[in-house]
């Protein structure tokens, strides 16, 4: 009987789980507009038990402001605020001191960082933490092996200076593709051209390695390209790992698996991605290296 309010693109991960089987458990899903507070507002019910926040958001992009969305949530009676703050990491942004109430992190991404071990982290009150591990992980089972988290533990320590390091690469290969004549748009947070730069530089200490791209070429011929041609950067999914990761989301394939828009958000989505975008996860390499490869494989 509980409603949660989710963005209406987001990692699949989560849009597949709340599509296909939180109604099975009987949980009402309402998708909105993060960045339209009153969408927001108005999406709200009484029984809305959580508002689920990604930020930046797999694979829009899109950065939504923590601090206003948790106030206008808590405000009208949701009980918990969520964050996935896996592409923005603790070092860029801590969701906790902006009012939310539960932070996810995939530790598979940047926190592992070497793109060797599985695992995720939920953080919040210990009260709620323990309930959930009651339940995810005796109950259902959900318990990382002790290899997995002695190498995610290891890869953490360093997670400081390769944040800076991502950061230094991704400014370094967004501003290179941003004057790429074969390159339509660029959405990377650090950009002053990003819809939503103004949150980000408040909301985020470090822009992270993560952006998405088009070009004027049909994507599937250069992510062919890029397949065969590529040298520094592989051509695979997955993302925050040590070396750079580049993959091709196509619109209609994404539509037909996970998000299943009505009309509108198509038509919302259609405007950030087109026909696809390139996800790129820029690794910790040097930044020329990685705008040599791509300047090979951009036509
Ligand atoms: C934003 C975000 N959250 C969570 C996950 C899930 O990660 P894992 O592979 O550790 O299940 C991903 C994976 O891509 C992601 O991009």
């Amino acid at each position: 009987g509980d409603h949660l309010v989710l963005p209406e693109a987001n990692y699949v991960g989560i849009a597949e789980l709340a599509r296909d089987t939180l109604p099975r458990f009987g949980i009402a899903v309402s998708y909105v507009d993060l960045n339209d507070l009153q969408a927001v507002a108005d999406a709200i019910r009484p029984n809305t038990r959580m508002l689920w926040l990604e930020t930046p958001a797999n694979p829009t992009m899109k950065v939504c402001d923590i601090a206003a969305l948790a106030e206008l949530a808590h405000q009208k009676g949701v009980r918990d605020v969520a964050v996935d703050s896996t592409y923005a990491t603790p070092i860029a942004t801590q969701p906790l001191r902006l009012g939310a109430d539960f932070v996810i992190h995939s530790l598979t991404k940047y926190i592992g960082g070497h793109g060797d071990a599985m695992g995720g982290a939920v953080i919040g009150r210990k009260k709620d933490l323990d309930a959930l591990n009651l339940e995810a992980s005796v109950h259902f089972g959900g318990v990382m092996s002790p290899f997995n988290a002695w190498l995610i533990l290891r890869g953490a320590g360093t997670l400081p200076i390769r944040m800076r390091a991502h950061q230094e690469a991704a400014l370094a290969v967004a501003k290179f593709l941003e004057a790429h004549p074969a390159v339509t748009r660029v959405f990377y947070p650090g950009l002053a051209s990003h819809p939503q730069h103004e949150i980000a530089k408040r909301q985020m200490q470090n822009f992270s390695g993560m952006m998405t791209f088009q070009t004027r070429a049909p994507g599937p011929e250069i992510a062919a390209r890029m397949i065969r041609e590529l040298e520094v950067i592989h051509y695979a999914v997955s993302l925050g790992h040590l070396r750079s990761l580049i993959c091709w989301i196509g619109t209609d394939d994404i539509q037909q698996s996970t998000f299943r828009h009505d009309a509108a958000a198509l038509a919302r989505y259609r405007e950030f991605a087109g026909d696809g975008v390139f996800r790129l996860s820029v690794g910790i390499e040097n930044g020329d290296d990685l705008i040599a490869d791509l300047a090979r494989v951009l036509r």
